[in-house]
């Protein structure tokens, strides 16, 4: 048997409303069993079912199978990764939901109407409840539906050696197989030769390694640390192969309008059938990447880890090359999880017999600890990342607001039964935490302890999806705001937001510069400036570069030099941007409830400026469809002004 866990599954009650924690290797066949569940779900019209996964782009491939499966049966599908202020009616009259858990999470906070008719919760790469910053809202988001809704819950992932851990929290059953119906060989390449259990092969160098199996019509992924390091070695790799004739780099370069360096560069590597993927490219140009490498257009794509999970891909070869990534002051080796993870991309069922997994090493010593780790090491448990500080803050806050728990007692068993709760048996450890959170969110005006409620404000920021801190400093700046504040003022105080992290970060030449600015400008901040020896000091500063950053967008600086000033990619940009918008927008239903209409006003020309990067005449002009910012200001500038 080729796919035995899908058997397992319906011996075990897959279709009889039992939950199940399926552990089972990558490209095992884990979906179709949440496919089945899905249909019998709706065929006994037992209510919505909700499909959750961690990427966007998992999110996009999942909808599109879908669609083409079980659109013709009559099963409505809906996806939603967007705009977190939104309660996405549309969603109303849906079967099928598909979501990111942040979404589903501003659906509860927006109190959607049809949370209620949630039967059937899948939860695809569970073993994202370890991960630091997107861990906690699905552990948050998995406790509440089980609690209050009691809908089948269905978790898949490769790589949970707790399984039974997260079934005992689930109250579910294990189903678990190590059998993969494509084997994957893997291995590790160190000077020239690639060593496997069973011997080791001369294979020349990396370029000539990867050119043999181009030439054999396979495709190749390569997984770096850095979107640097991505497009280094796509352009290296691509001046190695001969120019091929596709409509596709001519596309790529033109979802912009004006395309920068970054494009140019991606597209001299498509020409040769080589890409880079990265979160700093713009979602259209990775929508582009993916289908190309699904149509075998591109041959070797060079990515960060954007595609390193649950993606079906045709790589008969997943290279991994940076095995460490810097992170907390030092460069660490990957956890095991990611790495199996990410060989999983290779030797997909649907394109290939087998695949090839290998790991670069430096040297032989290195081989040596790379076999320990990754060949024949364990797979890390999944652990809860719930305490931590200001995922907390806004979870509870959220708790409160959308009326799921009524008093601090309801509030601490809710956190009993997270995973965390259940895996350390107490939250003794999160008690005082939790404590000292609630008196946060009064002191900030957000809940009132005394009948345990949130206030309208708290309400709101709640709904917006923003740290309850983040939304206190923006009120706070409204209260000071008057109409002769300059834009530069508005973009510093969301800058120091958390949202717009990470910052950038003033150089030790620039200091003198930003201090002489700070000191002249003392009294037009929208917040109070920190003490230069406080450690503030360094936030405030880096903010301020950041606040200029988006200063020069809005006054129609050109993107490149842009890029080029302050070393950002496009996408970072484009996040930025977004963040900016968002953030903005919040600070405009902020001033709408505090009865500041006339700065209201100026902060939606403002989020406006920060969308279209346009000085504020040009604003008319850009609003029409397909008229971006240079075309907008050559119009401008021939004296057309308005629609
Ligand atoms: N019973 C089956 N017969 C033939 N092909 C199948 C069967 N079940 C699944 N497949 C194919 O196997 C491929 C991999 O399946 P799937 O994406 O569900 O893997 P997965 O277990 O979710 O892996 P990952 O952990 O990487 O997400 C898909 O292309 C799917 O069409
Ligand atoms: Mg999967």
């Amino acid at each position: 048997m080729k796919y035995p866990v899908q058997k397992i599954s319906l011996e075990k009650g897959l279709l009889e409303g039992k939950n199940l924690v399926i552990s089972s290797p990558t490209a095992s066949g884990k979906t179709i069993i949440a496919e089945l569940g899905v249909i019998n779900n709706w065929i006994n019209k037992k209510g919505k079912s909700v499909y959750i996964v961690p990427l966007r782009a998992l999110a996009y491939e999942k909808y599109t199978e879908f669609k083409e499966k079980y659109l013709g049966l009559g099963i409505k599908i809906g996806i939603s990764t967007g705009n977190y202020d939104s309660t996405s009616e549309y969603l109303a009259d849906k079967d099928l939901i598909i979501l990111t858990s942040e979404k589903l999470d501003s659906l509860i906070r927006h109190k959607a109407c049809w949370l209620s008719e949630i039967s059937l919760i899948i939860s695809d790469e569970t073993h994202t409840l370890t991960d630091i910053s997107r861990g906690p809202t699905l552990e948050i988001i998995l406790t509440l539906l089980k609690e209050n809704f009691s809908p089948q819950i269905i978790a898949l992932s490769a790589t949970i050696s707790n399984a039974y851990e997260i079934a005992e929290w689930l109250n579910a059953e294990v189903i678990f197989s190590d059998y993969r119906p494509v084997p994957i060989k893997k291995g590790i390449f160190v000077e020239n030769k690639l060593i496997f259990e069973e011997g080791a092969e001369e294979v020349g160098d990396f370029m000539s390694f990867i050119k043999t199996i181009v030439k054999k019509g396979k495709q190749v992924l390569i997984f770096l640390s850095s979107r640097r390091n991505t497009e280094s070695l796509a352009e290296k790799i691509s001046k190695e192969f001969p120019l091929i004739e596709t409509e596709l780099p001519k596309k790529v370069l033109s979802t912009l309008e004006n395309p920068t360096k970054q494009c140019k560069k991606e597209y001299e590597c498509l020409r040769h059938g080589i890409a880079f993927h990265h979160a700093g490219l713009i979602n259209k140009q990775r929508i582009l990447i993916e289908k190309g490498f699904r149509e075998g257009k591109i041959k070797i794509i060079c990515a960060t880890t954007t595609l390193a999970a649950g993606l079906n891909l045709p790589a008969f070869l997943v290279v991994i090359r940076d095995l460490k990534r810097f992170s907390g002051g030092y460069s660490q080796y990957l956890p095991n999880f990611e790495i199996q993870q990410m060989l999983g991309r290779c030797g997909r069922p649907k394109y290939d017999k087998t695949g090839l997994g290998i790991l670069v090493a430096k040297n032989f010593s290195e081989a040596e600890e790379l076999k320990e780790r990754y060949l024949y090491g364990e797979i890390e448990p999944i652990t809860s990342k719930l305490s931590i500080e200001p995922v907390l803050r806004m979870h509870i806050l959220s708790l409160i607001s959308s009326e799921f728990v009524r008093s601090t007692d309801e509030l601490l068993k809710f956190f009993e039964k997270t995973f965390f709760g259940y895996s350390f048996g107490t939250i003794y450890e999160l008690q005082k935490k939790i404590e000292d959170i609630l008196f946060q969110l009064e002191e900030l005006n957000f809940i009132t302890l005394d009948n345990f409620k949130v206030t309208r404000i708290g309400r709101r920021v709640s709904e917006l999806y923003l740290d309850p801190l983040s939304a206190y400093r923006l009120i706070k700046a409204i209260e000071r705001a008057n109409l002769n504040i300059k834009d530069t003022f508005y973009l510093q105080i969301i800058c120091y937001c958390t949202e717009l992290y990470p910052l950038l970060k003033v150089k030790n030449k620039e200091g003198l510069d930003y201090e002489d600015f700070i000191v002249k400008n003392k009294n037009n901040f929208l917040m109070n400036v920190p003490d230069a020896w406080d450690f503030e000091y360094e936030i405030f500063v880096n903010s301020l570069k950041t606040a200029n950053l988006l200063k020069d967008w809005i006054e129609e600086k050109d993107e490149e030099t842009i890029l080029e000033k302050y070393g950002i990619t496009p996408g970072e940009l484009y996040t930025k941007k977004i963040n900016a918008e968002w953030l903005l927008y919040g600070m405009q239903e902020f001033s709408k409830l505090k009865g500041r209409l006339d700065i209201m006003k100026e902060l939606k020309k403002l989020e406006l400026r920060v969308k279209y990067g346009v000085k504020e005449e040009l604003l008319d002009l850009v609003r029409i469809k397909g008229i971006g910012r240079i075309k907008a200001r050559r119009l401008y500038n021939k004296g057309i002004k308005y629609r």
